[in-house]
């Protein structure tokens, strides 16, 4: 698995840069090929298509999230180039973590929101609540990019039968992905091979009585 950290910050060798180090760190420690690079709003993001996972972070200064990550992705070619991509947000400032989730974050969220979002993390500039805010934003990372995997794996294990598919594709797009897997973990669990329109309708009654 490989990773990118794409930052920004108006401080050379600054607050963070050294979170984006610890970050970057402890990705290494779990096995993850990392790197880093800062952002200039017009550069070329077609390198980001290289890995797996992509995280965005940057500080806040005066209310507005860093302004080369903005007009990277306002701008730039990197909102282009994230495309189908997973990727993790953080961001760094002083205020507290509820006014940074109401304020800050949905200026980076709104130009995001085709992404699969594996994490989100508000880090504090203080040392001390920084250690296990970066742990718990690494282990979001990993444990929400094994279940994609686990999903993807689930998905080649079972086929679907042409009368299913057609049933799923007239489903609503906003419902399909959530009920094709939990068909797809339903016909699993049951060790059908094929989904077939009697799987679906066995897989709706169980969905309903969870329901
Ligand atoms: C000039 C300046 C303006 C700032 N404005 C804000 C702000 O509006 N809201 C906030 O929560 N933090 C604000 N901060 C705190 C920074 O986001 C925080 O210190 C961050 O870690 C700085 O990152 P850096 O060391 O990489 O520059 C500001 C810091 C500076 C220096």
């Amino acid at each position: 698995m490989n990773a990118v950290i794409l930052y920004d910050s108006r401080t050379k060798k600054g607050s963070t840069e050294a979170l984006i180090d610890s970050i970057g760190l402890k990705l290494a420690e779990a096995g993850v090929y990392v790197e880093k690079a800062k952002c200039k709003a017009m550069a070329d993001y077609r390198f980001v298509q290289e890995f797996d996972i992509v995280i965005l972070g940057a500080p806040v200064y005066y209310f507005v999230v860093s302004s080369q990550l903005l007009a990277a992705l306002i701008h730039g070619n990197l909102k282009k180039n994230l495309r189908h991509k997973k990727i993790a947000l953080f961001l760094t400032c002083g205020s507290s973590e509820s006014m940074a989730t109401l304020l800050y974050l949905p200026q980076l969220k709104m130009h995001l929101v085709r992404n699969k979002i594996l994490a989100e993390k508000i880090i504090a500039t203080s040392a001390r609540l920084q250690k296990d805010a970066i742990d718990e934003f690494v282990d979001d990372i990993l444990v929400e990019y094994d279940k994609t995997l686990h999903k993807r794996a689930l998905s080649k294990s079972v086929q679907w039968s042409d009368e299913a598919m057609q049933l799923l594709d007239s489903i609503p797009p906003f419902m399909q992905s959530l009920l094709k897997g939990r068909t797809e973990q339903y016909a699993q669990e049951m060790g059908y091979k094929v989904i077939t329109l009697a799987v679906c309708d066995a897989a709706k009654d169980a969905l309903g009585r969870e329901i």
